[in-house]
């Protein structure tokens, strides 16, 4: 997964595309380039040194020529081919007269490859899109319009994309394409640019417009056209954005994930904002998946990744517990290959910050092709999730730069858990006034978060405790053993230390050989009906050597008697409790990161948005 951008008509395309890739970062940064393009050819820079390769461009990109009004740039996330300058897009044709950049896998590159070099190209990457470079060179050759040269190289790959391409014979043109992989173009009265994603273009213009798989668009400056692959010209749908570009700013801290940690108040309270009709009902409006049909479902499967995934594991206690439909959770990837049972009275729930990540995309469209109703969970507008799903609910957290997920794994359990309470209203299962109860203490949850959030010095001196430690077990039960994987998750990308989440009961069935004096034992143990039982299991770890943290519920004296450090949380009902327990596990993690001297935003061999399966 990478991220493009591409402007024609701009004075300062140089800097246009430097600062656009600046924004787009957090989809890879393993090398960057840019290719601007002049009657005489192309003029191209890039870059591929440590996880600084767009500030190393921009310096080379002082030299570019002055007056170019048209390029393209691009920054990686390597899958074929490693980090290397060579690696780097955009990608050359044999007459160096054209240039490719490109997001996704091209899944036959090899096959194409072999044909490429018998038909006598020079292929200069290891990279599986150059191939691509070629193929609209060779249609090119014979005179093809670059459209339709773009459109027929296409028709020959397998796989994902989303490509823009320039050729020295059409300097202020760039054509653009995609398949399952997002692209969004952006219009002035006199430039016309590209992205992967929005906030890459906001600071320029708000007429943003999407572009759907299998199109194909001409930018030329000031003006679009798009067509489809079969040559149907169409009318492309405007998008609307309500985001600003100083929301996708770091405002004053020092890096966005510490910004976007304390945006989690905001991000819990704008998520619940507006979800109730005035007699008091719930009503999910984005939902486009009407009452009857809600109710008719008999079983729902939540497929997500990573921070998401965790989410999706809150949401299954939250689904059974209230609206008393059996709930299974996915990992996305496993998910769409094993054959899953589903038809129509399914519900299949997509839960994705990017609403792009490729897995769960996939498992969407799985579902689909299963005659299953799909519900997108998205916190980006328009996405392609979002956009192909039955009904979206959108997380309302805006911009997520850092690429540890925060605010919106946050955002993504109350929107979650929001849907379990209309499915228990729908269908019965819990009565107006214990709705009503629950809904006032989700409405608590900003409150208990900022506060969470204001004992930041408190985990700090814990952090200052574990600095040296390597081995990290994270436990708990119930809604506390997703908390306990997130917990994990964060420490383990942030850190690079070796962290396992594991649910606090099934450890003495083997794990908990590993413990051993200097282990540290992280345990979720707020209050719930399993309470006593974390207590227990967390005893069998301490006489056993481990260091022991607890997250606990303020003024919980039987936690703290068996913990050597206490992370206090206020106390919330159990089933709401992992939006504020996983507060303090995320600030231990920052903590411990930056006493590594670790990059919080970008660790390493991560991307923020995985569009490649
Ligand atoms: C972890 C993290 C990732 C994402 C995962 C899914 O901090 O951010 O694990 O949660 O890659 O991404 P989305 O939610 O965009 O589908």
């Amino acid at each position: 997964m990478c991220g493009i951008i591409g402007a024609t008509g701009t004075a300062a395309a140089p800097s246009f595309l430097i600062e656009g890739l600046h924004r787009l970062e957090y989809r890879g940064y393993d090398s960057a380039g840019l290719a601007l393009v002049e009657a005489q050819g192309i003029w191209r820079a890039r870059a591929a040194e440590g996880t600084h390769s767009v500030e190393d461009l921009e310096v080379l990109a002082r030299t570019a020529p002055q007056g170019a009004r048209c390029g393209i740039g691009h920054t990686r996330w390597a899958t074929h081919g490693r980090p290397s300058v060579e690696n780097a897009h955009p990608h050359l044709d044999c007459t160096g007269r054209l240039a490719l950049v490109h997001n996704g896998i091209i899944e036959n590159h090899a096959e194409l490859a072999i044909g490429l070099l018998d038909r006598g190209h020079v292929l200069a990457s290891e990279t599986d899109t150059e191939c691509l470079a070629h193929l609209v060179e060779e249609a090119v050759a014979e005179g093809t319009r670059l459209s339709r040269a773009v459109v027929r190289a296409l028709s020959m790959v397998r796989g994902s994309f989303a490509i823009a391409v320039v050729h020295a014979d059409q300097p202020g043109t760039i054509v653009a394409a995609r398949r399952a992989t997002p692209l969004v173009v952006g219009l002035t009265d006199d430039v016309s640019m590209l992205a992967s994603d929005i906030p890459a273009l906001l600071g320029t213009t708000r007429r943003l417009v999407a572009l759907e798989d299998d199109q194909v668009a001409v930018l030329t400056p000031g003006s679009l056209e798009v067509a489809t692959f079969d040559g149907d010209e169409i009318d492309p749908t405007a998008l609307t954005v309500e985001w600003d570009l100083e929301a996708a700013q770091k405002g004053g801290y020092d890096d966005f994930m510490s910004k976007e940690m304390h945006e989690q108040p905001h991000a819990v309270a704008e998520t619940l904002l507006d979800r109730r009709s005035p007699d008091g009902t719930l009503r999910l409006d984005d939902l486009r998946i009407d009452d009857d049909q809600l109710r008719s479902i008999d079983r729902v499967c939540i497929v997500a990744c990573g921070s998401s995934y965790h989410a999706a594991m809150v949401a299954k206690y939250a689904i059974e517990h209230w609206a008393r439909l059996p709930t299974e959770v996915d990992i996305a990837s496993e998910f769409r290959y094993r054959d899953p049972v589903l038809d129509q009275r399914t519900l299949t729930v997509g839960v994705s910050q990017s609403g792009e990540t490729l897995d769960t995309l996939q498992a969407l469209r799985e579902a689909r092709r299963w005659g299953s109703r799909v519900l997108a969970v998205s916190n980006v507008v328009d996405s392609s999730m979002a956009r192909e799903a039955d009904g979206v609910l959108y997380t309302r957290a805006g911009p997520e730069i850092g690429v540890a997920s925060t605010k919106c794994h946050l955002a993504q359990i109350v929107v979650l858990e929001l849907l379990a309470l209309t499915l228990a209203q729908l269908r019965g299962t819990r009565t107006p006034a214990q709705i009503d109860a629950v809904v006032r203490g989700l409405h608590e949850l900003p409150d208990h978060v900022a506060e969470a959030l204001a004992r930041e010095k408190e985990v700090r001196d814990v952090a200052d405790t574990l600095v040296g430690a390597r081995d990290f077990f994270f436990l708990g039960r119930g809604v506390g053993f997703p908390v306990a994987l997130e917990g994990a998750l964060k420490l383990k990308e942030l850190s690079y230390l070796r962290a396992e989440g594991y649910p606090a009961g099934e450890l003495k069935h083997g794990p908990i050989a590993l413990i051993e004096p200097g282990t540290v034992v992280v345990g979720v143990a707020t209050r719930s009906p399993l309470y006593e039982k974390m207590l227990a299991n967390v005893a069998e770890v301490a006489s056993r050597g481990a260091t022991v943290v607890l997250v606990a519920d303020d003024g919980d004296d039987q936690a703290a008697g068996v913990a050597d450090h206490v992370l206090w949380v206020p106390a919330t009902e159990a089933i709401l409790s992992p939006v504020v327990g996983v507060v303090p596990l995320q600030i231990l993690a920052y903590q411990l990161a930056r006493r590594l001297g670790n990059d919080v935003d970008r660790p390493r061999n991560l991307a923020k948005t995985v569009t490649v399966e």
